[in-house]
């Protein structure tokens, strides 16, 4: 199968978040699947077009309409040789190059709609260029949403049997514009209207969900979530609609990335077969962030972006009673100031216990989970969710709300039986929240108990092979 899978960040190349995980993942575990040939392509932002370190080889440029524009469009090749495999299970990264609109990480501008349209034109513009044509385009999130639209709008004659899969990594992002964004960036005619705008604004999200062959969601209960107000942002109407062609696939990690055993990141490394060594480095840990060195107390961490659907809410509302009642308490993560400058001022009040890092910093966080025993995730919603992931093969107990992802990924510890693989609460309300780490802290008490659950979450499978399988599945059914 040709699969080209196109997103706007891919690692190790360019990432802001799980998105970016996904896509160096995912793909690598396709390409090592028999007779599979499998692409990526991303902009090629300033961070990568100047990485020394990054190889890359040019391949071609043309120019492209973009309504009444007509613009540059170059394309770099990167290729990565699997190992042990033959040359065929190569995987392919293309970068689109544009410096007006890529010459700069990222998004968060305010002309990000046009940008993206054009790197979804682009992305189809450039296949004959490229003497690859993929069975299944693989579109991620709002970025690529309008990929659907220009292949039946301008490529049916040229791409006849492309097909495309759209994956929703989070509904919340929907690339939202003006109508006029229709005939002035898009350039498509009044005929697609429909298709393209939901509550009289143009929706990439909507677009994508709508034309696309099939859809899929990053966990089977955030399938079904989505399908309800609470959860949709807007869209559970047009889901519901498209239900029929929908599937839940839950993410996995890259288990030789995230491996504490080689992780170069600890200070001391650590299997499940030796769990002192992690003790060492929650000590080190300790020592180094200025908190109180004992293992009497467990270490809780939070490792995420600052934002409101990450629960944060619920921690604003206890964070004085959780700094007190006999944790100690590491953050990691940048996002919204109100919640940074929240951080920062319970840290300077509890310098014993709660210790607050407002930056990303992917080295850190690995120190982190290879120190800590418990994450606590208290989402409002998490379409999957990799902190949880990452944290239990590091040998942490995860704290989650029973929301998207998190349900299907920490079944909740039986204390009876010795079964499940976190603390879970179900309403999101702070005080089940604070509950549960109490439940937490007798967990951590039990140490027999406590480290069965370590040791059963290393143990855990958690890697690409099983979803790899099932996106195959949802490919073969459109070919
Ligand atoms: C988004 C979601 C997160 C998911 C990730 C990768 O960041 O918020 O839950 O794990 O995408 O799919």
């Amino acid at each position: 199968m040709k699969l080209l899978f196109a997103c706007a960040e891919a690692a190790p190349f360019a990432k802001s978040g799980g998105l970016g995980d996904v896509m160096g993942a995912l793909p690598l575990a396709l390409s090592k699947i028999k007779d599979n040939t499998v692409s990526v392509i991303l902009p090629y932002y300033h961070s990568i077009k100047y990485n020394p370190a990054v190889s890359k080889e040019y391949i071609c440029h043309f120019h492209m309409p973009l309504a009444w524009r007509n613009q540059y469009v170059g394309i770099f090749r990167h290729v990565i040789k699997n190992e042990g495999v033959n040359k065929r299970n190569e995987l392919t990264y293309y970068f689109v190059d544009n410096d007006y609109y890529f010459g700069r990480e990222g998004y968060g501008y305010a002309d990000d709609g046009e940008r993206f349209a054009f790197f979804s034109k682009a992305v189809l513009e450039a296949l004959p260029h490229l003497g690859f044509t993929p069975d299944i385009i693989h579109c991620n999130d709002w970025q690529t949403g309008f990929i659907p639209l220009f292949l039946k709008a301008f490529y049916q004659t040229q791409l006849p049997n492309v097909k495309t899969v759209f994956t929703i990594h989070n509904v919340e992002y929907q690339g939202k514009a003006d109508p006029s964004f229709l005939s002035e960036v898009l350039g498509v005619d009044a005929y697609w209207r429909g298709a393209v705008t939901f509550d009289g604004l143009v929706n990439a999200l909507k677009c994508g969900i709508v034309l696309c062959d099939r859809l899929t969601t990053v966990s089977e209960t955030y399938a079904h979530e989505l399908k309800y107000d609470y959860f949709a942002h807007g869209l559970a109407g047009i889901i519901r609609e498209n239900d029929y062609k929908t599937t839940g696939i839950v993410n996995g990690i890259d288990t030789k990335i995230y491996n504490p055993a080689t992780d170069v990141c600890l200070p001391v490394p650590f299997s499940a077969e030796a769990l002192p060594e992690k003790r060492e480095n929650k000590r080190l840990l300790q020592e180094k962030m200025g908190l109180s060195v004992t293992d009497s107390v467990p270490l809780v961490a939070t490792v995420s972006r600052l934002v409101p659907h990450k629960g944060f809410s619920l921690i604003e509302a206890v964070g004085h009673q959780l700094a007190q009642c006999g944790i100690q308490w590491i953050i990691l993560g940048t996002g919204d100031k109100n919640y940074e400058e929240y951080f920062r001022t319970l840290a300077h009040r509890y310098p014993a216990t709660v210790s607050a890092h407002i930056c990303f910093d992917e080295t850190l966080s690995r120190t982190i989970y290879g120190a800590a025993d418990f994450l606590l995730m208290p989402s409002q919603s998490e379409p999957c969710g990799l902190s949880q992931l990452i944290a239990m093969r590091y040998g942490v107990i995860p704290i989650v709300r029973e929301t998207g992802g998190l349900v299907d990924t920490v079944p909740p510890v039986n204390p009876e039986t010795g079964e499940g693989r976190g603390i879970t609460f179900k309403t999101f309300n702070a005080h089940d929240m604070l509950h549960a780490v109490e439940r937490a802290i007798e967990l951590y008490n039990n140490a027999p108990l406590f480290e069965t659950i370590q040791k059963a979450n290393m143990h855990t499978r958690l890697d690409w092979r099983e979803s790899a399988k099932k996106y195959m599945t949802v490919y073969r059914s459109i070919l």
